[in-house]
């Protein structure tokens, strides 16, 4: 479960320097990540491990010329310091993008985050106490856990089955601060909760008091049908939505919202206010000249035929080279792939001998929130950022890499689409 608070500051190993570190510093960036980005940043490695967007899909040309607008007509106060709340009509577009979805929010609560990744952090300044509870799926977004880490919550697991979190795990979470959920194609899962268990796990957290946190990165992104709608649509006085514009445009320009209940918002734009004043709001003019025009209909049909692709490039090279013993789903949407191995294999020590062979991928037990007490033969691949010929190329090496992909190799097992293998 969490990590108990540690009684006191951390001493640093280099004993020349003079700064003391704040006991959360020791809770920053486990090593585990720091370690695979080295792995994967050396030539000739086909990363399947980062959730990166497929950068020859970044629309350039029409930001090129959108920033020549914003440039052009509003030099000034787009190159000024900015509200922090965001750019009006920045927060109205995502209010009446919401609202398309069916979820009625005002723009007035909507408020523009460095990314989304700047939301969870926000969320958990304001949120959580020292030792208080909060809820998570395990395995989670290990981003999550570390935006949280650093305010020293106790991390409480909630149960799932093959359509995500039971409402009954919510029921038991009574007293959380909150429960953090991924409903639309988890990372790392893959699942998408199905509308029904939407319903329950919203109204479980409303009669048990236990705010939700939605996380919601690549609702865009389906391949095959779009979404149910979000959990926040049904209980909205008790749900903070998360969103982003890293998957459905570009990540670099840092851009994602948070819709809240006004007195949790309030809170939260003072957090963001002491943490850095505002969201560049160039980036946000420029954003909001791509897509105040509609822009989004036409791109997102390619991203997803794009990435629809890959995925099933991966689904055919896992079921090629994988043996007996491997078990997945096929995921509709969003990024990932996540693998169950056969009993025994350690993914974590296996990693060395993978980037050895070419290939690098995420260990699974860096997304649980009890990574001691985790499985040990679950990973990550991403599908989206490489071609289909480098996907079939990453996936061979990776099974001889895990000494699993010669000789004999019956069908893998499948499992139903999941929230969670
Ligand atoms: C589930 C989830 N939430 C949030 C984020 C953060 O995204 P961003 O800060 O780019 O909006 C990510 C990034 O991969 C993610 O997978």
């Amino acid at each position: 479960m969490s990590a108990e608070p540690t009684p006191g500051p951390t001493p640093d190993a280099d004993a020349a320097q003079p700064f003391v570190m704040a006991r959360r510093a020791a809770r920053m960036n486990p090593s585990i990540i720091r370690e695979i980005l080295k792995l994967t940043q050396r030539p000739g490695v086909i990363s399947l491990a980062g959730g990166l967007p497929a950068a020859e899909l970044f629309p350039v040309t029409v930001l090129r010329e959108a920033a020549d607008r914003v440039l052009r007509d509003t030099p000034h106060q787009a190159l000024q310091y900015a509200p922090s709340e965001g750019h009006d009509p920045l927060r109205e577009w995502v209010a009446a993008h919401l609202a398309a979805k069916g979820l009625p929010v005002s723009a007035s609560q909507v408020l523009i985050t460095t990314g989304s990744q700047q939301g969870l952090d926000l969320v958990g300044k304001v949120l959580i106490d020292a030792g208080s509870a909060v809820a998570v799926e395990s395995p989670t977004y290990l981003g999550a856990l570390q935006a949280f880490a650093p305010y020293e919550p106790r991390l409480v697991e909630l149960k799932g089955d093959a359509r995500g979190p039971l409402p009954g795990a919510l029921a038991a979470a009574r007293g959380a601060r909150f429960a953090y959920l991924l409903p639309n194609y988890q990372n790392p899962g893959g699942g998408c909760v199905p509308a029904a268990r939407r319903l329950a796990l919203a109204d479980a957290a409303r009669d048990a008091g236990v705010p939700l946190v939605e996380d919601d990165p690549y609702g865009e992104l389906w391949y095959d049908e779009p979404p149910p709608p979000p959990l926040a649509g049904r209980w909205p006085e008790g749900t903070v939505l998360l969103g982003s514009f890293s998957k459905v445009l570009v990540p670099g320009l840092r851009l994602g919202y948070v819709v809240a209940p006004p007195a949790l918002g309030a809170r939260l734009l003072q957090a963001k206010q002491a943490c850095d004043l505002h969201t560049p709001g160039f980036n946000q003019r420029l954003v909001h000249e791509v897509i105040r025009t509609g822009f989004l209909d036409e791109h997102l049909p390619v991203v997803r035929a794009r990435y629809r692709e890959r995925r099933d490039a991966m689904q055919r090279a896992l079921a090629a080279h994988l043996g007996a013993g491997w078990r997945w789903a096929t995921p509709q949407g969003g990024m990932f792939f996540w693998l169950e191995g056969p009993p025994g294999l350690d993914t974590m020590e296996s990693l060395a001998r993978a980037v050895a062979q070419g290939v690098a991928y995420v260990p699974g037990i860096a997304f649980y929130p009890d990574a001691d007490h985790a499985p040990r033969n679950r990973l990550r691949l991403s599908f989206v950022t490489v071609d289909p010929s480098a996907i079939e190329q990453g996936v061979a090496r990776l099974a001889e890499a895990l000494a699993l992909g010669a000789g004999d190799r019956p069908a893998p097992v499948r499992v139903a689409p999941a929230a969670t293998l």
